[in-house]
């Protein structure tokens, strides 16, 4: 297992790029098998989440096959409609396959994503929107037995949750509906980036989408679609990170690709606290040079505060003088950072789904455990932040989402080395 040590503090300054969306490209590679023939997907990054993903295809019986950033597709045949658990169980995100086979096959079998280090993540809503467009669905020895014997059929689903709309589980249900005879309405659909690319994908292939961007979209079945060839959008979690790495180093750091509109409660946040954000040709620049104030967030689905930023800012309001508070609506066991962050001289009170932040003069080196993707992400930013060298174990919670993270940061003035274990 690789090991990251960082030395801080440092201060970024310089240009950096943002890769392409992974929380986008995964549904899109998904929606490939929708079509019978070879789809090409650009902008894809090189992540070990799409590498499984890549498999999981394989496994099903396409041909995969990656160069550069691009990857291709050939799903014109699907022989093993199954989602195997050692494939699952290692990128629960394998589930957005659901929908995309039983609308193409008729039937599937898809392990039960298990635990997760973010908590509880059920996938009730997924079944719920599939059970309403037809579909008879069981759980087996662990997996979920999904068949259309009379095909699926279009219809008004409402797919709101406890916690707001759901992501994949929209992506699962739009990606069915899209080949389900007559209309489906989602209503509470997930408005994120991700879902719009992916419905600009299906769109392409011939879907019939109506109210994307939206919470109702309208989706008028057709009978095949077609393979395409599609760009994926820069990943505003990337670009969310490293706006929040160039604030926490007091540095200032140009994103030309960033597209700063689909993180506009990110940039709020940001310039509430002392950070200025500007939008230039395409992209953005962010800079501080004065001390951080506090902030009350909360994190919620699109367009409010990201979950998927919220231990990165954490991170940051360690440093602003006087008391911050972080309420997490979407995961609200997501702070597997708080202890970690804490052996790093932050002080921090968790009261169930919420931090008191007490900002401290400065963060001190120590070592400390990635635990999930964010979480880890997190530790990055604050040790380049910190006084010493910060030894960051289980480094492969970063691969997952951000490419070779230290190459990038690092000609921008951070100073990580990777060590093998
Ligand atoms: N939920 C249910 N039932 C369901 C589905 C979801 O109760 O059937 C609840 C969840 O427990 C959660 C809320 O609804 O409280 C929202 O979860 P959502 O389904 O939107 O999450 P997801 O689709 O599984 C995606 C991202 C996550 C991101 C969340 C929220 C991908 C591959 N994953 O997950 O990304 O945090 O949306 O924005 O797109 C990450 O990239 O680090 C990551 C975890």
């Amino acid at each position: 297992m690789d090991v990251f040590q960082i030395e801080g503090p440092v201060q970024l300054k310089g240009s950096i790029k943002v890769n392409g969306a992974k929380n986008a490209a995964l549904p899109i590679m998904a929606a490939a098998v929708l079509a019978e023939g070879r789809s090409t997907v650009k902008n894809v990054p090189n992540l070990s989440d799409i590498s499984v993903c890549g498999e999981l295809l394989k496994s099903l019986g396409c041909n995969v096959e990656r160069q550069g950033d691009e990857i291709s597709i050939d799903a014109t045949t699907i022989d093993n409609p199954v989602g195997d658990y050692e494939i699952v169980r290692k990128m629960r995100a394998s589930i957005c396959i659901l929908g995309p086979l039983l609308a193409r096959c008729g039937k599937v079998r898809v392990s039960m994503p298990g635990g997760c280090a973010i908590g509880y993540r059920p996938v009730d809503i997924h079944l719920r929107g599939l059970r309403e467009l037809g579909a008879d669905i069981f759980i087996e020895n662990g997996y979920i037995v999904a068949t259309a014997p009379k095909g699926l059929k279009g219809k008004e689903i409402f797919l709101g949750g406890p916690f707001g709309s759901t992501v994949l589980g929209t992506a699962n249900v739009l990606m069915a509906a899209t080949l389900a005879k007559g209309v489906t309405v989602i209503e509470s659909a997930a408005c994120e980036p991700e879902i719009t690319d992916l419905a600009n994908f299906l769109k392409k292939m011939g879907a019939r989408i109506k109210g994307v961007g939206s919470p109702r979209l309208v989706i008028k079945g057709v009978r095949h679609l077609k393979p395409v060839e599609y760009e994926v959008i820069p990943d505003r979690i990337e670009a969310g990170t490293f706006m929040t790495a160039a604030a926490i180093t007091g540095g200032e750091l140009d994103i030309p690709n960033c597209c700063l509109d689909d993180l506009m409660a990110m940039a709020d946040a940001l310039r509430n606290i002392n950070v200025t954000v500007e939008k230039n040709n395409g992209g953005c620049v962010i800079a501080r040079d004065g001390i951080i104030k506090t902030a009350q967030i909360t994190t919620q689905p699109y367009p409010g505060f990201p979950t998927d930023l919220q231990a990165q800012f954490m991170s940051l309001l360690c440093l602003a003088p006087g008391n911050s508070v972080i309420i997490e609506k979407i995961f609200p066991d997501r702070f597997m950072h708080v202890a970690e962050l804490s052996r790093m001289a932050a002080s921090l009170r968790k009261e169930g789904a919420a931090v008191i932040i007490s900002g401290v003069d400065k963060l001190k080196a120590a070592p400390v455990m990635a635990s999930d993707l964010r979480a880890s992400a997190a530790l990055v930013l604050a040790a380049m932040a910190a006084e010493g060298t910060t030894v960051i174990n289980r480094v492969y919670h970063i691969d997952r989402g951000y490419e070779k993270i230290e190459e990038r940061l690092n000609p921008v003035g951070a100073k990580i080395i990777r060590l093998k274990d």
